[in-house]
């Protein structure tokens, strides 16, 4: 079965229908249409009934079901006991509450699609020191109406290559390595190293990415990664040397299930490279809209060490990187592994600990709380002063940056983005619609708000060198400032 949807299509495997879909995915009547099921269609299309039923168990396990006549508020409310670390089941304690939002990667088709919003409250285990999303939502809020690209940019390739000389550097790969990506997109990465390895192999669940990496030449597996998944790897493929993740292992409300998968597909000379936002330079920076839904958990070295642990793995090397606001790349093998460690890991942990102390974490809360303050009061004056605003970057921190503060499109004209498939489109309960770059040239504001602040020289410049001398930009973090 195939249904075509824009320039996309989606097909059924065989073995699973829509019927099942609706079936495993229950959704209140009064909310469901067509273009509600489309982003499952994207994630799930080709997955087997199997995982479908045991990735809505995984994520669904901690929250209670709905029952008929209540609604998915009510559910996400009666959910609220999850205060227990989900890496080594302690108590957590309370670090941010920033209300509620729909998950951010949901841009709406019309002004008036009503969108439930789901609280936004993140926890620390008082034990392990894990920061986690205290609601985790399931795959059918997360995934409902999803639009995030990774979008084309000068930084993301430069990234590719300082880890890509790192990791040949340190002899995580090399010209015989069997590179494994999990969460691999539409094979940007993979594609990048294809040349410096002997074999690559990506596995997503998306349909249609996986469709779009196979037809560049990047076979990709069209399934999640877990226990199962990795027994299948094995036997067709063979032992990956490195397996990476890449910005999505904090995406799964259950890390334990890919490290399931991880332990079982690597040998002892094997490295497992996870590349994720680092909690440090959030709590730091002052990057509290690092926090949106699909970010489950805002991992650090000493709670990914402590995870590790309880796989038989440690940490053996770090990369620090600025992509995204700052970004760590843990690099781990089997304990029982020949890598040496570098010395590396010891000094960053020594430097976490004396930077992640409980006045960090307080400053970081008073200063969320002081960004949206000043932003609030600086974009009231600008309006007063008659002066047009619109964002640029249509990105799930923007979302929660914009909704945390309580702008709107009563503030914000529009919100520029140059991904195709966002244009159009309106941003989550904001309503700001999504504008082109170039309609961006033709009617500049005085201001842009940076929601893309991790592209901010890129997105200077450009702007710049079309001709546009006269918007300022506003940049929220790490305190509020104007260039
Ligand atoms: P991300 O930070 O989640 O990767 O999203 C960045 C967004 O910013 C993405 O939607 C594309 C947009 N963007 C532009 O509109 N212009 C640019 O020059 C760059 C680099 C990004």
């Amino acid at each position: 079965m195939c249904i075509s949807f824009s320039s996309l299509t989606f097909s059924f495997s065989s073995n699973f229908s829509a019927v099942d879909y609706l079936r495993l995915f229950p959704i209140d009547p009064p909310e469901f249409s067509f273009s509600g099921a489309r982003a499952h269609l994207i994630v799930y299309s080709f997955v087997k009934s199997r995982k479908m039923i045991q990735i809505n168990t995984v994520s669904q396990s901690k929250l209670s079901q709905p029952k008929k006549n209540q609604s998915k508020k009510d559910w996400m409310q009666k959910s609220s006991s999850q205060m227990t670390c989900r890496i080594c089941s302690s108590d957590t304690s309370l670090l941010l509450d920033l209300g509620a939002s729909p998950p951010a990667n949901s841009l709406k088709e019309s002004a008036d699609k009503f969108q439930e919003s789901y609280s936004l409250v993140t926890d620390i285990c008082d034990k392990c020191g894990n920061v986690q999303l205290r609601y985790c939502l399931n795959e059918e809020a997360l995934y409902t109406d999803y639009f995030y690209v990774t979008p084309s940019s000068t930084t993301l390739s430069k990234h590719y290559q300082y880890l890509q000389d790192f990791l040949k550097k340190n002899d995580f790969i090399s010209r015989n390595s069997f590179v494994l990506e999990i969460g691999s997109n539409v094979g940007n990465f993979l594609d990048f190293i294809k040349p410096q390895v002997a074999q690559v192999l990506g596995i997503d669940p998306a349909a249609n990415i996986c469709q779009l990496a196979s037809q560049r030449g990047i076979k990709t597996i069209c399934d999640f990664f877990d226990y199962q998944a990795s027994v299948k790897i094995k036997e067709e493929f063979g032992r990956p040397n490195a397996i990476v993740t890449r910005h999505c292992f904090a995406h799964n409300a259950n890390p334990h299930a890919i490290l399931d998968g991880v332990t079982n597909l690597i040998d002892e000379t094997g490295v497992l490279v996870i590349e994720n936002a680092y909690l440090l330079n959030t709590i730091k920076n002052n990057e509290f809209d690092q926090i949106y839904h699909e970010h489950m958990f805002y991992y650090s070295i000493r709670s990914m060490q402590h995870l590790l642990s309880l796989h038989g793995m440690h940490l053996v090397d770090l990369l620090m990187s600025p992509i995204h606001g700052g970004s760590i790349v843990f690099v781990a093998t089997k304990k029982s592994s020949a890598h040496a460690i570098s010395p590396t890991v010891h000094k960053y942990m020594e430097a976490e600990s004396l930077a992640l102390t409980p006045s960090a974490y307080a400053d970081f809360v008073e200063n969320t709380f002081e960004i949206k303050k000043t932003l609030s009061t600086l974009v009231a004056d600008l309006i007063a002063k008659d002066k047009k605003i619109y964002t640029y970057g249509a990105t799930a921190k923007g979302n929660t940056l914009l909704n945390f503060v309580g702008l709107t499109s009563h503030e914000i004209q529009y919100c520029v983005d140059s991904t195709a498939s966002k244009q159009g489109r309106y941003l989550p309960k904001s309503n700001i619609q999504i504008i082109s770059e170039e309609e961006a040239q033709q009617n500049p504001p005085d201001y842009f708000l940076l929601t893309a602040w991790n592209y901010k020289d890129e997105i200077i410049r450009k702007v710049r060198q079309v001709g546009n001398h006269t918007s300022k930009f506003i940049v929220p973090v790490p305190s509020i400032h104007i260039l």
